[in-house]
């Protein structure tokens, strides 16, 4: 990355110190890193202690066959009972584990003893229907607690699950269900969403009549959890209903224990091309990593604390960080159904108001999207309970960094930006809380126990100032294990970058400033070459984010004859601001000079959309690719993935009547 660019991502000089009285009573403080890196094996073997094992570990780590890992080797333990039976042991069970909350409005609280209840009913349940140790089953629900306690039933006895997104296909269900050969699919007739019931059952079973049509079909039963009532089509032969044979199922359930190795989930990462990618957990070291690193970025104390993770359980925040993480450490936490602005823009202020959440856990593209709605929504709101903010998913803007910090954190509390991946499983750099002074737009250094750098193309670390390829320089304990059936892809797409070094390459691009912290500058993909300058979509992005008009905005490199690539950006408007922009070119000018000013003239987008949507995958990342082709005058590629299908329509469109 050439020096130019990288100074010009030195502009940002805030740091924001963690409040006096958090860091007094911090769960984690700054020894813990020293502590780590005195022994970095002998500190997750303290942390290994923050479980029940049935039966210990003899071996912290087994790094014999790098890259493939065993973590607490000869450890047993049942995940079921770390995350809800020990907790009614311990005499918790009345503390309310779910404050589930559904978009029409019904409310369900769920506590630990009652938690403890469902997930033995349901996995007695799978026990009736044939599941045993090993066998995978897809779980294909809305956000409601069954999503939980199926999970947590999976992982009781032993199955391993694969959860799909309540919003992807039946086909993209259809090729998870195939590719890990689910024997059970747990769905439900449908979710709310936006204010109306959503099917969930037809798609499952149209994502059978498609295997069944590949002569694949291993699939025994559909166990159909009842949500909205809503008609469903019935197959007698495998449809079972959930309150049927979950809730007449006996209560009391022996967990058994499993190999620290088994097993635990598999998540399919989004957004590439060809096969979806079958990331594969296991049981000890990932419950582990999750347990502490929630614990000391959240500095949960699980008495007093509400928290509240926005994410699905579809997505990999949702597994660490709603289920696994959270219920390790006896959680109370808000299980929420729908969408943000249902029914009304103010639901999520309104329901960390109605249940004092202390601990908020979002992504920026959320916030970004607040941001547009202006602030006199969540001012409307008393959100004097919380006390720290999390990011997730992508770099946080500078501007959306301070408005979360300023509006919502009401200047009080500290943001944790955490950088990890589907491949991590846990958090991997992010501040502590009651340790680092934050840095809006920067994740800051890698956690206790972990070992983050940023290497050049040789793999060499680059001096502070500098920027490279974000890499990890030491196995954790809850590292994906493989990709689920191609060894040989998981060696090659993680580990033969960097081989010599053993280094996991990360695929993202990140600088280090001068006091050693990381700034991430996303995918090393969406790293643009301009005129023989690198340049990040993230730094442009930001710098248009911090015009006062400006809401959102995406930016690609498109090719380009003289300059290689250059700059396309697609710009949506602060609402008011549209009305104000009849004099759509001023304004672009007027952006686009905004942008050789905060970074440099190298920087100016060639062009300027004004758009009123951007192409989204359904975890909410922009998906730039699109936004190439329309940049580059090409056909639009593969829309399946995007979370609304008619974005590219209209900004394809808009494309054509202003050239
Ligand atoms: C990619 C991983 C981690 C759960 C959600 C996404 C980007 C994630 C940050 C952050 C900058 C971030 C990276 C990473 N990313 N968090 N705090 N700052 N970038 O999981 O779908 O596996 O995506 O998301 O590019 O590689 P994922």
């Amino acid at each position: 990355m050439s020096e130019e660019t990288l100074s010009n991502l030195s502009t940002e000089t805030r740091s924001f110190e963690p409040p006096a009285e958090l860091a007094a009573a911090a769960n984690v403080k700054a020894d813990a890193y020293a502590a780590a890196d005195a022994d970095r094996l002998a500190f997750w073997a303290e942390q290994a202690g923050r479980l029940d094992w049935a039966e210990p570990f003899t071996q912290v780590l087994d790094w014999s066959n790098a890259p493939f890992a065993k973590w607490f080797v000869g450890g047993k333990l049942n995940i079921a009972h770390n995350c809800v039976d020990r907790h009614v042991e311990a005499g918790r069970g009345d503390q309310v584990a779910l404050h589930f909350v559904g978009e029409p409005g019904d409310t369900r609280d769920i506590t630990y003893a009652q938690l403890k209840d469902e997930v033995s009913r349901a996995a007695n349940a799978l026990e009736e229907l044939g599941i045993e140790p090993g066998d995978r089953v897809a779980i294909y629900l809305p956000m409601i607690p069954e999503a939980v306690i199926a999970m947590l039933a999976c992982a009781r006895v032993g199955a391993t699950h694969t959860v799909v997104f309540g919003g992807f296909s039946a086909d993209a269900l259809a090729s998870r269900i195939a590719d890990c050969n689910a024997k059970l699919v747990i769905t439900a007739d449908g979710g709310y969403r936006r204010g109306a019931p959503s099917a969930l059952k037809p798609a499952v079973d149209e994502a059978l009549v498609k295997i069944d049509n590949d002569n694949t079909a291993i699939v025994e039963n559909v166990l159909v959890v009842r949500r909205t009532g809503q008609d469903v089509a019935w197959n007698g032969d495998i449809d079972v209903w959930w309150h049927e044979v979950v809730d007449e199922s006996s209560e009391i359930h022996e967990a058994k224990a499993f190999d620290a190795e088994h097993p635990l989930f598999v998540m399919y990462s989004s957004g590439t091309t060809g096969k979806p990618k079958g990331i594969l957990h296991t049981t000890g070291g990932y419950l582990v990593g999750t347990a502490y690193t929630h614990h000391a970025v959240f500095d949960l104390k699980p008495e007093t604390d509400v928290y509240w993770c926005t994410a699905d359980v579809g997505w990999i925040t949702g597994h660490s960080y709603i289920v696994y993480g959270p219920l390790a450490n006896g959680v109370t936490q808000v299980l929420y159904e729908g969408t943000p602005d249902s029914p009304h823009k103010g639901r999520w202020w309104e329901i960390i108001e109605k249940y004092k959440v202390t601990l908020f856990y979002t992504a920026p593209t959320a916030i970004r999207t607040f941001m547009k709605w202006g602030r006199s929504i969540p001012d409307g709101f008393d959100l004097s309970s919380l006390r720290l903010l999390g990011s997730v998913g992508e770099p946080i803007n500078p501007e959306a960094y301070m408005w979360y910090r300023d509006v919502i954190g009401g200047d009080r509390c500290p943001i944790v930006d955490t950088w990890w991946q589907t491949e991590t499983g846990m958090m991997m750099i992010s501040p502590l809380p009651g340790v680092t002074a934050g840095k809006p737009g920067s994740a800051m250094t890698a956690l206790p126990g972990v070992g983050a750098d940023v290497v050049d193309e040789a793999g060499v670390p680059v001096p502070n100032g500098s920027g490279g390829y974000l890499v990890l320089t030491e196995p954790w304990p809850s590292m994906l294990r493989t990709l689920m059936g191609d060894d040989e892809r998981f060696v090659d797409t993680y580990w033969s970058r960097f081989k010599e070094q053993g280094y996991y390459f990360a695929g993202d691009g990140a600088k280090k400033d001068e006091d050693g912290a990381i700034w991430l500058l996303g995918r090393v993909d969406d790293v643009m070459n301009i005129s023989g300058h690198r340049l990040s979509t993230t730094e442009i992005e930001s710098a248009l984010v911090s015009h006062p008009r400006v809401a959102e905005a995406a930016v690609v490199g498109a090719a380009d004859e003289t300059t290689g690539q250059a700059i396309v950006a697609y710009v949506i408007l602060r609402e008011g601001a549209l009305a104000e922009a009849t004099q759509g070119e001023e304004l672009v000018a007027e952006l686009r000079n905004h942008v050789a000013k905060e970074i440099g003239a190298i920087a100016k987008p060639r062009s300027i959309m004004l758009v009123p949507e951007l192409p989204k995958t359904r975890s909410g990342k922009i998906m730039r690719r699109l936004l190439k082709d329309v940049a580059e005058n090409r056909v639009v590629g593969d829309t399946t993935t995007l979370a609304d299908s008619n974005v590219m329509d209209l900004i394809a469109a808009g494309a054509k009547t202003s050239t």
